[in-house]
C-alpha cells in the first residue's frame, strides 16, 4: 500500500510517500524556519500564508521524487491534529481535495502520535536524497516505551501494539522543546532554539552553573518551567541585574563562554530530567523496545545519555525524520488503515488541540 503523506501543523510544509508502513520512497520538507526566525518564532497568519503557496509544489514534488503519478498511489494522509489552527486548515483542505479529485481514500491523522512512527521507517527507495538517511534496522517490537519530545509535546507513552497505548507521564507546564526556545532566546541564540543550544553546548562546561530539576507528585511527569526560569535568574546573577533589567538585553551582557556554559549546563539537566523519568518508565514496565520521538530526539546528548543508561538500546530515526515531516503520517496511516476505515473528505475538520488519548478515543480503537 503506497500512501501520500501531507504534513502542515506548524511551519513546515511536507508531503511524502511511503510503502507498506515502512519504505520511503520520497520525502519532501518545505521549512519556513528562514522566514520565522526573523520574529523569533513562529507567526501562525504567516504560517499559514506560506503553507498556502507551497502545498502544491511541495505535494508534486513529492509524486515526482517517487517517480510515481497518481495512478500509483493508493491513499492520501493528513494531519488534522494539534497544531495552529491556521496551518491544520492549509494542508487539510488539500488533501482532502486531492482524495475527492484522485478518487483516493483519506486518511486523518494524530501529529504526535506518527512522530513515534518515524522510528518505523526501515527501508528507503532509490531516490538520492532518501538513500542518504541512515535508517534503523528493524522496527522497535511491541511493548513500546516512547519519549516524544517536541516543540508542544513532552510525553511519556507506552504502546502495547499499533493504535493501543497509555500517557503514562506528561509535562505539566512547558514542552521541552519550548523550554530550550525559551532559554536560548535568553542567551541570544538564534531561533529555533534547540539546535542553536546544542551546537553552543559543544564549546560550553555543562557542569559550571547548577541548576534545579522539578520533583513531580507523579515522578513520570516532566515541568520545565521552573528551569527555564532558573536559567533566567542565573544569568540575571552573573551579569549583575536584577528582574527589573529587560530580559532580552541580558543575552548582551553575557560573555561567549557564559552563554556556551549556560546552553551546556541547561542541556545537561533538561536532558538528565528526560533521561531519569525514562529509565524510571523503563523500570516500572519493561518494554520491549525504547524510542525517542519529535523534534528535541534530534538532539545528540538526549540521545548519547540515554544509550549511556538504558538497559536495552535506545531506537530514534535520522535527523530529518525526528522534526516535523510528512513520512512519519504516511507510516502511521498505513497502521491506522489496517484497524478502521478511512475518513469522510467531504467533512475532515481539523482539531488544534487533541491530545493522543482523545484522538485514540475518537478513532475507536
Ligand atoms: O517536532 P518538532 O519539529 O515540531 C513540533 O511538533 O513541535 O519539534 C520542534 C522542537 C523545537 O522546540 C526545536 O527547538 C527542537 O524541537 N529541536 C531540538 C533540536 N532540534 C530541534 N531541541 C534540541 N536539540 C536539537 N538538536
Ligand atoms: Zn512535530
Amino acid at each position: 500500500m503506497r500512501i501520500l503523506g501531507i504534513e502542515s501543523s506548524c511551519d513546515e510544509t511536507a508531503a511524502a510517500i511511503v510503502e507498506d508502513g515502512r519504505r520511503l520512497i520520497s520525502n519532501v520538507v518545505n521549512s519556513q524556519i528562514d522566514i520565522h526566525a526573523e520574529y523569533g518564532g513562529v507567526v501562525p497568519e504567516v504560517a499559514a500564508r506560506n503553507h498556502l503557496e507551497v502545498v502544491n509544489p511541495v505535494v508534486r514534488k513529492a509524486l515526482a521524487d517517487a517517480n510515481c503519478t497518481w495512478g500509483d498511489i493508493d491513499a492520501i494522509a493528513v494531519t488534522y491534529a494539534p497544531g495552529l489552527v491556521g496551518s491544520l486548515l492549509v494542508g487539510t483542505l488539500a488533501a482532502r481535495t486531492l482524495a475527492v479529485i484522485h478518487d483516493k481514500p483519506l486518511y486523518n491523522i494524530h501529529h504526535v502520535e506518527a512522530h513515534v512512527y518515524a522510528n518505523f521507517i526501515t527501508e528507503q527507495g532509490v531516490n538520492e536524497e532518501i538513500r542518504q538517511l541512515n535508517l534503523p534496522k528493524s522496527q522497535p517490537a511491541f511493548p513500546m516505551l516512547a519519549l516524544i519530545v517536541s516543540g508542544g509535546h513532552s510525553q511519556l507513552v507506552l504502546f502495547r501494539d499499533h493504535g493501543d497505548y497509555e500517557l503514562i507521564g506528561q509535562t505539566q507546564d512547558d514542552a521541552v522543546g519550548e523550554a530550550y526556545d525559551k532559554v536560548a532566546k535568553i542567551l541570544g541564540l538564534p531561533y529555533p532554539g534547540g539546535p542553536s543550544i546544542a551546537k553552543a553546548a559543544l564549546n560550553g562546561n555543562p557542569r559550571r552553573y547548577q541548576l534545579p530539576k522539578a520533583h513531580m507528585s507523579n515522578p513520570l511527569d516532566f515541568s520545565f518551567s521552573g528551569l527555564k526560569t532558573a536559567v533566567l535568574r542565573a544569568v540575571q546573577r552573573e551579569v549583575g541585574k536584577d528582574f527589573t533589567f529587560p530580559s532580552h538585553a541580558l543575552a548582551g551582557l553575557l560573555t561567549a563562554s557564559q552563554r556556551d556554559d549556560f546552553a551546556a549546563s541547561f542541556q545537561r539537566v533538561a536532558n538528565e530530567t528526560l533521561v531519569d523519568k525514562v529509565l524510571l518508565a523503563y523500570r516500572q514496565y519493561d518494554p520491549a523496545s525504547v524510542v525517542i520521538a519529535g523534534g528535541v530526539a534530534a538532539n545528540q546528548d538526549l540521545r548519547r545519555q540515554l544509550a549511556d543508561n538504558l538497559p536495552i538500546a535506545i531506537q530514534y530515526a535520522p535527523i530529518q525524520l525526528c522534526t516535523d515531516n510528512a513520512a512519519m503520517i504516511a507510516t502511521l496511516a498505513y497502521y491506522v488503515a489496517q484497524k478502521h476505515g478511512p475518513a469522510d473528505p467531504f467533512n475532515l475538520e481539523v482539531i488544534p488541540s487533541l491530545s493522543m488519548t482523545e484522538s485514540m478515543i475518537r478513532e475507536g480503537v
